[in-house]
Parts: C-alpha cells; structure tokens; sequence
C-alpha cells in the first residue's frame, strides 16, 4: 500500500471517552494527528469505583464533543478519513456500545471501511506509536481488567503465556487503595503514599509464586491487606507502611513471573539474542514496577519497552493505530458487529477463572 493512511480511533470501553486521528506515513511510521482522552475520575471518585451507568452516560454526553476535537487539532476533515476504528471489546457493554454505535455510524455513513479493535491488541500494539519494534515480542499486559503475559506473533497472532487466575494487577491497587482509604484511581495513590513506607515492613502472602508458570493469583494477598487494615486503626504511617509493602510484593511477584515467561518466550520463539519485553496498560506508568522489570530484563538479556505515560492508560491512538493495522491485514468488519464484554487476545488459552480450575 503506498498511500498514506489517516484513521479515527474511538475508545469507550471503561472510564475515559477517547478519540484519535492516527496517519500512517509511508514508510509505516505512525504520525499522531491527535490524542483527545476525556477521563471521568472526578465522576466517580465519590464511589471509590466506576459505575457502569454512570459512565456510560458520560460517554454518550461527551463523545461527540471529543471526536469533534479530535478532528478540529488533527487538521483533517472527515471526509479525508480512510477509515474508523472503535473499541469492541472487552469491557463494559454499555460503555463499549456508546463508542462502537458512533463509530459504526460515522463508517457507514462516510462509506469507509469500519475496524472493530479488541482494546487489548490496542494496548499490546500501542508501543508501535513511539517505536520500530519487529514481531515476535513478549508482553506484559497490565490494567485494570487484564493482567496477562503474552507472546505478540504479529498483528492478530497471539499467544498467552500466562494470565490472572483472580483479580488483575490494576485491580489490586484500587481495591488495597479503597481498603486503605488512599483514594480513587488507586494504582497513583498507592505509589505516591508507598514512598513514605517501610516496604519491608509487611510479610505479605505471595500468592502460587513458585507454580502455576507464569499465571497469577492476588486475591489471597488483596486479602492479607484486608486483614491489616483492620488491625491499624486509620494510623497514617502504618498505612504508608502497607501500601508500600503492598507494592513490594506486586514487584516480587512481577518480578518472578517475568522470569518464567522469559524463559518460555525464548523456548517457544526459538530466540537467542537480545529480544524485546513490551509492558503495557494502566500499571505500567508506576515507576517502582517499570525500575524492577528493567532489572529483570537486563539480567535476561530483554529489552524493555515502556509506552510513554500518555499511551498506557486508556487512549484512542492505539485504537486507531490497531485499526490501520488491521486494515492492512484486510481485517475488516461488518457494521453488524456487537460489542463483546469478554474477548481474549489467544481464544485458544483455557479460561483460567472460576471454581475447580487446577494448577
Ligand atoms: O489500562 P488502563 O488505563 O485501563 C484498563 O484497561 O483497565 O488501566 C487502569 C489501571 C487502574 O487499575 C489504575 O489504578 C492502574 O491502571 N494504574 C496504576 C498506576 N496508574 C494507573 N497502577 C499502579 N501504579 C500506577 N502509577
Ligand atoms: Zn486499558
């Protein structure tokens, strides 16, 4: 294809309402026209979580006025688009229904092709804004929802490692964030009032460490936190000693994980020499991570790749970007396409959750 491409990306799959107008230059290069990401944490900070109605009302109110923007900083018009990606899934149905309508829309209506992304290829693909990287790489996707290692073949080619058994590590922080009163999005917090914590002050449980591969468990250590909590008695700098103890734990657990699906990477992909570790998604922006899994990696012989702050979180420029992507593979969808709460990358990884699920 020798033309440039210029995509509109739409993403509403949770709490942000996002648009972005994403050119693909000639040489295959991304050229960010615009990034418009809307966040609505005040909205629900008050409940310590999202609420699903809430947001996607919030959606509906504010898409087309990002959109708009998004259009209006890129400088393009509408009609020069050449095509739209919408985030499909996973995610909240009635948040992801707001974006995928309005995008499904704007395609018909203009007649171009429509890209229905899964938000974790946007994620897994997202390092591609700032970066050459070649196929195959290992990704670590870490959010809110997800918490997965996964071998990135190439664009739809994917294969999954290792995922969460319970709750994502995102999911970790928010909850030991609302346990502990630090606040709401909790990943942040946790990191800002960990730095006035003895990380070694907590012996928390480091749940199937040593088994399982590279799979990962938190709920016993969400409840191990529960468990202090009780005991400190709204003392600020126990809490800073458990939020920090908190995360030390999260990085040891990261950290030994990391090593195994390192090893399995390079047993599976056959690779000798330096290979590339991609780690993306909401938790990825903490610095104390993103400093352990460097340490990981150069012991590993990896190179660590870290999406820029404004790519981690939820974003429309990787949405579009996966959708030019895709398009180039010629994966186009029907303007029939629903919405899909759950939609993994590998459909062909067991579904680890739930009861009677063997290690
Ligand atoms: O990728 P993302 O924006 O949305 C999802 O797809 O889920 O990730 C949001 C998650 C939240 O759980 C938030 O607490 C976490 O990323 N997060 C962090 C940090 N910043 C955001 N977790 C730990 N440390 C951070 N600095
Ligand atoms: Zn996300």
């Amino acid at each position: 294809m020798n033309k440039k491409l210029t995509f509109l990306g739409i993403e509403t799959s949770c709490d942000e309402t996002a648009a972005a107008i994403i050119q693909e230059n000639k040489d295959g290069s991304p050229k960010i026209l615009s990034n418009i990401v809307s966040s609505q944490i005040e909205e629900h900070k008050k409940f310590g979580g999202v609420v699903p109605e809430i947001a996607a009302r919030s959606h509906i109110e504010n898409i087309d006025f990002i959109i708009n923007r998004a259009l209006k900083e890129s400088g393009v018009s509408i009609k020069n688009i050449d095509g739209v990606a919408a985030t499909a899934g996973p995610g909240l149905i009635v948040c992801l229904t707001v974006g995928l309508s309005i995008g499904k829309t704007i395609a018909g209506f203009l007649n171009k092709p429509f890209i229905a992304v899964n938000h974790l290829e946007g994620h897994a693909l997202s390092p591609g804004l700032e970066n050459k990287i070649n196929f195959p790489y290992l990704l670590l996707l870490i959010s809110g929802g997800h918490s997965q290692y996964l071998i990135v073949k190439n664009v739809n080619e994917y294969k999954q490692l290792g995922t969460t058994i319970d709750d994502a590590v995102g999911e970790a922080f928010d909850k030991t964030s609302k346990m502990l009163d630090l606040g709401y999005p909790g990943g942040p917090n946790i990191e800002k009032f960990a730095k006035k914590g003895d990380k070694n002050f907590y012996k928390l449980p480091e749940p199937i460490i040593n088994k399982a591969g590279c799979n990962l468990s938190l709920a016993g250590l969400k409840t191990a936190v529960l468990r202090e909590v009780k005991k400190i008695n709204n003392k600020n700098q126990l809490k800073f000693h458990l939020a920090a103890s908190f995360q030390e734990t999260i990085n040891k657990i990261l950290r030994k994980k990391t090593l195994v699906a390192m090893e399995q990477f390079r047993k599976i992909t056959k690779i000798k020499n330096t290979a590339v570790f991609v780690i993306a998604g909401g938790v990825a922006a903490n610095k104390s991570i993103r400093k352990s899994l460097v340490n990981v990696s150069e012991d590993m012989n990896f190179k660590p790749i870290f999406p820029s702050q404004e790519f981690c979180g939820d974003n429309a420029a990787m949405i579009a970007w996966a959708g030019i992507k895709r398009y180039k593979r010629k994966l186009i969808d029907s303007l029939d396409i629903k919405a899909k709460s759950r939609w993994p990358l590998d459909e062909s990884a067991p579904f680890m959750k739930g009861p009677g699920l063997k290690l």
